[in-house]
């Protein structure tokens, strides 16, 4: 526990960057999702028979088998992390920086890293969320379906810049919200018609499962696992996160149909990740993965997993902080725009309410707006991003307090200007002050 004075002096030598404040200096933390869950027993288990083996392990040969019983396909590589997967995605499809000069890359919404790779090629990474998916008030089932008209609009303007189509099941970048079948088909057909390939970023492939199950007529009756592979007999590859549904702490996926450039990410994993079974993870990683793909399609576990970030998203609509509608399957998403409307989006609103939330309550949250996405936000975005296994309901009934004692005094805080900044991803390492 900390005082609210030790953690404005924590903000301060943090230069209001949440990203770098020590953990220690932190109560709840829902930064991320990402890597931050609580692995199973069985999967400590597997740890514990991992086999380090540099070629062949048998936790490698684990691994691949549960990743073509999920997603059918034969051609798997092991890497560290999501990241990882799309750089070896970027340069096999587009190639080295500036190679991809005058390229574009459609999604419904880029996550940062996405965009970051696409772009660090010379390419263009464009969203294609649809106009309901991009309001955070309006309450529909698939916010994260992409634009299907937008995607033939630009593919009969420009389909020979474009070197593959993507789709993040779930969106991260507009609160978590799923993606539809019938949308992934729809997609499948216009990339079919127009000779394009088909990328999944499937990081949190099966609480969008568990979306299509419980929201899209007609799929009900079909079991987790079942719709999983629909969506990934829908792709020509895929780039996968394991630090979110596959229930790890590290690890990461690259799946690419197509034997020829298989091959060519092959061997771009040896130059950096190391050799194609281990990819950069230890063996008792890869067992550990092979465990977290087959345990998260657990129904219990995705039931309580879905219904306990509804129960945040409903109290703090409740207590009269806009949310994105309806709440995601990862994180609830306030709306920082409406909570402090005095402070305009270059004044980064989501930074202002981070660093309330953290100051008043040590929660440390993430903002998603103009600090994170610059000119290609659409929403001011704080999200609270909820570990997989970790928090009990007391917790986050402590973080709904506090989120409550924050909006008694929202009209008073103020925004911040950016003193110090890299290049790319810069709400990593900005250096912000207190307007
Ligand atoms: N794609 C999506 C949709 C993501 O949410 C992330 C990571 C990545 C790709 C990259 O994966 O971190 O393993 O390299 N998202 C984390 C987050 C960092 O906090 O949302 P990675």
């Amino acid at each position: 526990m900390t005082t609210k004075e030790q953690r404005l002096a924590s903000l301060q030598r943090a230069h209001f960057n949440l990203f770098q404040i020590p953990a220690t200096d932190v109560i709840i933390d829902l930064l991320t999702d990402s890597g931050t869950g609580a692995m199973s027993s069985e999967q400590w288990a597997g740890i514990m028979r991992g086999d380090e083996s540099y070629a062949g392990a048998t936790s490698y040969y684990r691994f691949l088998d549960q990743l073509e019983k999920l997603t059918g396909m034969r051609n798997i590589l092991p890497t560290h992390q999501g990241r990882a997967s799309e750089r070896l995605l970027v340069e096999v499809l587009i190639g080295s920086p500036a190679d991809g000069n005058g390229m574009i890359v459609p999604n419904n919404a880029h996550f940062d890293t996405t965009r970051a790779n696409i772009e660090h090629s010379g390419a263009e990474a464009i969203d294609l969320l649809t106009d309901e998916g991009a309001r955070s008030e309006t309450i529909a089932p698939f916010k994260g379906d992409l634009d299907v008209a937008k995607l033939v609009r630009l593919l009969n303007e420009r389909a020979d810049d474009v070197p593959f189509v993507m789709v993040t099941v779930t969106c991260n970048s507009n609160g978590g919200q799923p993606v539809s079948l019938a949308n992934l088909k729809q997609v499948r057909e216009i990339c079919d018609a127009y000779g394009k390939l088909l990328f999944l970023d499937a990081c949190r492939f099966a609480e969008n499962a568990w979306f299509i199950k419980t929201r899209e007529p007609g799929q009900a009756s079909k079991s987790v696992p079942r719709i999983v592979r629909e969506m990934f007999d829908l792709a020509d590859g895929a780039t996968i996160s394991a630090k979110k549904d596959g229930l790890v702490n590290i690890g990461g996926v690259l799946l690419i149909r197509d034997d020829a450039k298989f091959a060519s990410a092959s061997n771009l994993l040896i130059l950096t990740e190391g050799f194609v079974t281990y990819g950069g993870l230890a063996g008792r990683d890869l067992e550990a993965m092979a465990i977290g793909f087959e345990e998260v399609m657990h129904e219990d576990y995705l039931r309580y997993r879905i219904r306990s970030t509804e129960y945040l998203g409903e109290k703090l609509t409740e207590g009269g902080i806009a949310i994105v509608q309806p709440p995601g399957g990862h994180a609830v998403y306030i709306d920082a725009s409406a909570l402090l409307p005095h402070i305009p989006p270059h004044e980064f609103p989501g930074q202002a309410l981070a660093c309330a939330l953290y100051e008043q309550g040590g929660i440390r949250t993430c903002e998603i707006g103009s600090v994170m996405m610059g000119e290609h936000a659409v929403m001011q975005l704080v999200r609270l991003a909820i570990p997989r296994r970790t928090y009990t309901q007391s917790h986050i009934d402590y973080v709904i307090e506090v989120a409550l004692e924050v909006k008694q005094f929202a009209d008073t805080l103020k925004g911040f200007r950016i003193v110090e900044e890299p290049e790319a991803l810069r709400h990593f390492t900005a250096k912000f002050e207190p307007l």
